[in-house]
């Protein structure tokens, strides 16, 4: 085993066209370093961004693309005692769409065995921020209703199921009618149509009770529409921008609803908070997905190799992340 395959791009662009799978020499861990074999790897929204060199941090070129996956570590270089060949940990960041990454043993993030790999796979980016959302932007109290829109999106999934478990009631947009009942049975209070004029309904839908916290991960209509329905002194947390449009918002209701309109982004969470309050997020997340309090659907599983049928898949409407594997 002396060579391995990865996904590069050489230039900032559109996925399907700057994206190859090369050839790469397997990395032989330096001392201090422990070699990781990737088990699967996630494709995220925020893939594309780096990859097309819209997100907020890239990466120098050419690079390997992919930001979240799980592996094992399968080599120690000298000097390693903290761990062992076989442990779970998150695969390196910097580019997880590979066979194999080195990196230093003291940046290693474990991850208990006993949660699934699938699941441990999708478990670094979209149920964190759920869980931020839900605990960091204000104070919720069991019974509060919280609205998101993309309710079927990885996040959308992590919040109706992490807000189910603390007491919490959502109402979920989608814009495809089949998913209504599948939110429900997966938990979801209320799901409504994008489009369908909702927000006149708002009282109704929640039996009277203030909408608290708006999740907005679109922007757009589908934005303002949350806005319209937010009770006095709600807050509407934008935190992705799937429709690349801006959220025009309705004057009246900063004005008069005093609304309040913040972001929300996981990548400064990590880079601003101490390593307890990361870890805190992980283990959190972690446990509920040991308990099955939170189980996120999987559409579909691709090699590497495959990389562009499975972004192919990965563009077209779809319940679960597509993941990559060796
Ligand atoms: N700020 C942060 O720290 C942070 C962290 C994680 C994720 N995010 C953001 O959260 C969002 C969800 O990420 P994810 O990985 O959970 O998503 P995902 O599982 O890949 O699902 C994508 C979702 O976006 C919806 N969607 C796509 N294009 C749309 C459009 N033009 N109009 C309306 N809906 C559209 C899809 O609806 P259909 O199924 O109907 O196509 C689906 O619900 C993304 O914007 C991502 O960038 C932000």
């Amino acid at each position: 085993m002396s060579e391995m395959h990865a996904i590069q791009h050489r230039n900032f662009g559109d996925p399907a066209e700057v994206l190859e799978v090369v050839s790469l020499p397997v990395p032989q861990p330096g001392p201090g370093e422990v070699r990781v074999k990737l088990l699967a790897a996630t494709i995220n929204p925020s893939d594309y961004g780096m990859i097309g060199g819209s997100y907020g941090r890239l990466r120098e070129l050419p690079a390997v693309a992919g930001r979240e996956g799980v592996g094992q570590v399968d080599a120690l270089g000298p000097g390693v005692s903290s761990v062992g060949v076989g442990a779970r940990v998150r695969f390196p960041e910097g580019g997880a769409w590979q066979e194999y990454a080195c990196l230093s043993a003291s940046d290693l993030v474990l991850v208990d065995a006993t949660v699934p790999v699938e699941q441990a796979a999708i478990s670094f980016i979209n149920p964190p921020t759920a869980y931020c959302l839900l605990t960091k932007m204000i104070d919720l109290k069991p019974g509060d209703w919280v609205l998101q829109n993309a309710g079927n999106s990885a996040v959308g999934l992590s919040v109706i199921q992490m807000a189910k478990a603390m007491g919490l009631k959502t109402i979920s947009q989608v814009r495809r009618e089949e998913l209504v009942e599948t939110l429900k049975s997966m938990g979801a209070d209320q799901v409504v149509l994008e489009g369908s004029g909702w927000p006149k309904q708002i009282k109704e839908l929640t039996g009277g009770d203030p909408v608290r916290l708006a999740l907005n991960s679109i922007g757009g209509e589908s934005a303002s529409d949350q806005i319209k329905a937010l009770g006095e002194n709600g807050t509407q947390v934008t935190f992705g921008g799937m429709v690349g449009d801006k959220v025009r918002f309705p004057t009246r209701f900063l004005i008069f609803n005093n609304v309040r309109l913040v972001g929300f982004w996981w990548d400064k969470f990590c880079k601003t908070q101490p390593a307890e309050a990361v870890n805190e997020v992980r283990d959190a997340v972690h446990r509920m997905m040991r308990e099955e309090q939170l189980k996120l659907p999987i559409a579909a599983t691709y090699k590497l190799s495959e990389i562009k049928d499975a972004i192919r898949h990965d563009k077209n409407p779809r319940l679960g992340k597509v993941l990559l594997k060796p």
